[in-house]
């Protein structure tokens, strides 16, 4: 039987409209859109062979170390997906993983290790069955059943995922390309600012399910709907200002839902609370195109243009990176998505 590897770099992303809430087999309460980020991914090397009588993971490494946790996950990811991805029946696999961020940074980790694994799995199907059609679009399906978020990480440049109006292609079953976006949004930067690299106190999954009994939850999918409309017009038009708005609303909204669901979570620090404040005071002093969004966690990240880079960074250095966890911060910007190596 043959021997054959697959090696890929799979990449985190930040979501600007927020996939919060899910149903049925982790479809999208609403839609989403997200930039690919390029500095924080993650290579997964695959090596497989057709074994019908001995199928499976055969090993899993990450960072050179067997790590017995992330290989059940992917076991039962791997038997959750047979009806789908049949090949997993005939496959013996051995898998190899490594982040380019620290895993403590309080950067979430699963959209780009998912992601990655899903490009590799989708891959090795269009080897094995010589179809090369869809792949991207396989690997994304795959990928929002491993982890929601990890859907929109295979494109490059900015993805939506969850069904809305001006998009006829959507879908929420996997994500799609966003290509209307006007020349100001080519080349756009994402500065994270590490709060506390601790790890979160609610997963991502806990926070879904809360939103099911949510007072807020059926408003909370109409702004969604309207988020998107808005956003996804002002990146068509270059209008960062409107953009900034719906951004740190949602960020904003996120952690609103997260303080009022039941039970409650206040995962904010003062420290995040203060670098807000910073941000939207240099905005209105410079007129500088400089934005904040939020995951589920404290840290901050800055989403600009790169033409302000430089001032931007004159601005973490004299005034933010004294909120950040040892003065830590990382440089990260838009990306090209999952790419074979
Ligand atoms: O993919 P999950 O289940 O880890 O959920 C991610 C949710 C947020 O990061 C808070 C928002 C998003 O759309 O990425």
């Amino acid at each position: 039987m043959t021997i054959k590897t697959v090696k890929c770099t799979s990449p985190s992303n930040i979501a600007f409209v927020k996939y919060w809430g899910k149903y049925g087999r982790q479809l999208p309460m609403n839609p989403s859109i997200s930039m690919t980020l390029k500095n924080c991914h993650t290579v997964c090397e695959v090596t497989y062979q057709i074994d019908d009588k001995n199928p499976g993971l055969k090993s899993f490494q990450f960072e050179n170390e067997e790590n017995s946790a992330f290989s059940e996950r992917i076991e039962k990811f791997l038997e959750s997906i047979s009806d789908i991805y049949p090949l997993v029946n005939s496959l013996s696999l051995e898998v190899k993983t490594s982040n380019s961020f620290p895993h403590s940074a309080g950067i979430a980790s699963s959209a780009s290790a998912m992601s990655a694994l899903c490009f590799c799995l989708a891959q090795i199907e269009s080897e094995v069955n010589g179809e090369s059609d869809k792949i991207l679009e396989k690997a994304s399906f795959m990928s929002r059943l491993a982890s929601g978020s990890a859907c929109r990480s295979i494109y490059p440049d900015y993805a939506s995922w969850g069904e809305y109006t001006s998009c006829s292609h959507s879908s929420n079953e996997y994500a799609s390309l966003f290509t209307e976006f006007h020349e100001s949004f080519k080349k756009v930067k994402d500065t994270i600012l590490i709060v506390s690299s601790e790890t979160k106190g609610v997963s991502s999954s806990l926070g879904h399910t809360l939103m099911n009994g949510h007072p807020f939850k059926d408003s909370r999918k109409e702004q969604a709907l309207e988020n998107m409309r808005v956003i996804t017009n002002a990146m068509k038009l270059g209008d960062w200002d409107t953009f900034g708005e719906i951004l740190e609303n949602e960020a904003l909204t996120l952690h609103a839902l997260m303080m009022t669901s039941n039970p409650s979570f206040i995962l904010l620090k003062p420290e995040s609370l203060s670098i807000i404040d910073k941000i939207r005071s240099f905005r209105k002093k410079t007129k500088t195109p400089l934005y904040f969004t939020i995951d589920a966690g404290p840290n901050m990240h800055l989403i600009y243009p790169e033409a302000v880079h430089k001032d931007v960074m004159n601005f973490i250095e004299s005034d933010l990176k004294e909120h950040c966890e040892n003065g830590k911060y990382i440089e990260d910007e838009i990306g090209v998505g999952s790419v074979l190596l």
